[in-house]
């Protein structure tokens, strides 16, 4: 009887022998592919808005990958497993579950067979999975039907699937999703243009993927079609204009692959999000993911659509082998993001988003310091929250050495690189260690000048910015420096030459302001250019920032509005962090968070209850 404690530290010591066993070791899985591997993934899950669960089986075909091995090892955060079942036998096996580890969850292990193909795990979910957000019909555009939506990435997915949770694993799946006829299931997978009578949906994905891109979402949606092999899904009110604002994306596709080769997942097509959304966009494959926030109404926040797509090639792809090579996703995404973004809107406007990237990278380094482990690209999680990375590192300071290592060995060289470097390395991972033998073996060694101009090692492995890193050139934002300078110096604000300004420099002149504007400049800006009542998610957030500043008091509406509805952690954080300045700004922070909490995704409500020392 007293057997329990044992099992656990057995359990335990082999999970902690298994991380070195492995070829890379993932501090955040406790599951073991190198020993026996899940291959192939079958789920068939009811949705339950009234409960919030998803219940079902998933059945998973196994490999074994070390001689001897007998026992399938899965990630589970938060399931209630019911019982487990070995093909096609009805009655259970006698699964164990290890002790909860904080963040990682419990191991899941299962004894196997000889001839164990096919293990059936029947779960349901807990209604505060963090990888689900259960909507209200109140938090969605129409307003009347509820909506679910998960979020995998990094270490979510084993809060709503038992898997292998390691971006180095890989499986295909198919899944048949059972919900409510009045609502449309969409995956990362082969997804239905319609309604079903039935509510049942069933979906295929052909291409092996990590855990981490398994995605599905319910709620009232419609498709619309936008270019051969693209198109949008959105709530019936959503659909119109989101087909209008992504109407280039079958354009990308098309700069894409001229650039690194074929498009390998079938169709593209986006799904616009309610606003609670806690990223920008999520590059579920096939479908991505994407906020309501970027819906402009003037097509200048697209980039977005650029970098979810570069996706298809840098992360789902070549996969970062570990998230402690998390760089490697999304560095490389940002820069292909960028050379989309000049393809398909020439160089001038690439120029404006690169260095507004720069000084993303630029404020970091100075808040970080400059010597700073936290701006090496290579990560140093442990076995810590794999959210715990500097975003301006990873993406921006990733893609400058990028565009640094172009600028080295030109052009040419350099894209033939990196479309051999996609090919060779399809459907695998790569870990950072990999990606610099691999620049020095096929690039840099036989250049010597270019080697002498990129240390690549210093770029991954130490901090800041290192030497001859590129550097754009935008004649556009050298004249929004002129005017904030004008500004600054006593011009009125309706005296200063902005006529035809696009997005990105109206975001540079707001980031020049600088801090600690008076009231009066305020009013003044906002009496010419109308920023509190803008339209564009990134205008508001930064004028809104402005405001927080300078207490000015005609944007507090706005303000309120964008945080009860708003939940784009990216906006969310800047915002708190500035109420938080002040005593007097952390109380009304609070009391608008009060307000907002409920709505937040639990990605939004981990951050931001850390910005206001917020306890339940
Ligand atoms: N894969 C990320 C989102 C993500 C990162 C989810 C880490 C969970 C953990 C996605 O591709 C992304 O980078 N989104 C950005 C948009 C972008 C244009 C930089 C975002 O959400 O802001
Ligand atoms: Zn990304």
């Amino acid at each position: 009887m007293n057997r329990r404690p044992l099992t656990v530290a057995v359990a335990l010591a082999l999970v902690a022998l298994s991380g070195a066993a492995q070829e890379f070791s993932d501090p955040h899985s406790l599951s073991r592919p190198d020993e026996v591997a899940v291959t192939h993934l079958d789920l068939d899950l009811t949705v339950d808005f009234a409960a919030k669960t998803l219940a079902g089986t998933a059945s998973l075909t196994v490999e074994r990958r070390a001689p001897g091995a007998e026992q399938l090892w899965l990630d589970t955060n938060g399931l209630d497993i019911v019982a487990v079942r070995l093909d096609g036998a009805p009655e259970p096996v006698a699964h164990r579950l290890s002790t909860e580890i904080p963040l990682l969850g419990r191991a899941l292990s299962v004894p196997l067979g000889p001839e164990t193909r096919v293990v059936h795990v029947d779960y349901r979910t807990r209604p505060d999975a963090a990888a689900l957000q259960w909507l209200d019909p109140a938090q969605t555009a129409g307003g009347r039907h509820p909506f679910l939506f998960t979020q995998s990435q990094p270490i979510l997915a084993r809060t709503w699937v038992p898997c292998q949770d390691s971006p180095g694993a890989r499986a295909t799946y198919r899944a048949t999703i059972r919900t409510s006829p009045e609502l449309v299931a969409v995956m990362s997978a082969t997804n239905p243009r319609q309604k079903r009578p039935d509510g049942v949906y069933r979906f295929e994905m052909k291409q092996p993927i990590p855990s981490y891109l398994l995605a599905l979402a319910v709620g009232d949606l419609e498709f619309r079609e936008l270019g051969r092999r693209s198109g949008v899904y959105a709530e019936p009110s959503v659909v119109e204009p989101a087909a209008w604002e992504l109407a280039d994306t079958e354009a990308m596709i098309t700069a894409a692959e001229r650039l690194y080769g074929p498009y390998r997942w079938g169709r593209y097509d986006l799904l616009i999000l309610p606003p609670s959304f806690p990223y920008g966009g999520m590059e579920n494959p096939r479908l991505t993911f994407a906020t309501p926030t970027i819906l402009a109404g003037d097509k200048s926040l697209v980039a977005l659509v650029a970098h979810e797509l570069a996706h298809s090639w840098s992360g789902n792809l070549v996969t970062n082998a570990t998230w402690n090579d998390f760089w490697l996703n999304e560095g490389f995404t940002s820069y292909i993001e960028n050379r989309i973004m000049e393809a398909v809107y020439g160089a001038d406007y690439a120029a404006m988003l690169q260095l507004l990237s720069r000084r993303e990278i630029e404020k970091a380094v100075a808040e970080e310091g400059s010597g700073a482990r936290s701006t090496w690209l290579y990560g140093d999680l442990g076995g810590r929250d794999p959210e715990g990375y500097v975003a301006e590192i990873v993406y921006d300071k990733g893609a400058l050495l990028l565009h640094t290592l172009e600028d080295a060995v030109g052009r040419q060289t350099w894209d033939r690189f990196l479309r051999q470097y996609f090919d060779e390395h399809a459907f695998r991972t790569m870990t950072s260690r990999g990606f610099v033998d691999s620049v020095s073996a096929n690039l840099l060694d036989e250049r010597p000048e270019a080697a002498g101009r990129v240390d690549v090692t210093g770029w991954v492995y130490g901090p800041g910015i290192p030497p001859n890193a590129h550097a754009a050139v935008s004649p556009a934002f050298d004249q929004v420096d002129r005017e904030v300078n004008r500004f600054l110096t006593g011009t009125p604000a309706a005296d200063l030459a902005t006529a035809g300004w696009v997005t990105q420099q109206w975001q540079r002149f707001l980031e020049r302001l600088g801090s600690g504007l008076p009231l009066a400049s305020m009013a003044d800006l906002d009496a010419t250019f109308g920023f509190t009542r803008s339209g564009n998610s990134e205008v508001l957030a930064a004028w809104l920032g402005h405001a927080i500043a300078a207490q000015y008091e005609p944007a507090d509406p706005a303000l309120e509005r964008f945080l009860t509805t708003v939940g784009r952690r990216k906006f969310l954080k800047p915002l708190y962090e500035e109420l938080a300045k002040t005593p007097a700004g952390l109380a009304r922070g609070k009391a608008l968070y009060a307000k907002a909490r409920p709505g937040y995704h639990a990605v939004s409500r981990v951050a931001v209850d850390e910005i206001l020392g917020w306890k339940e």
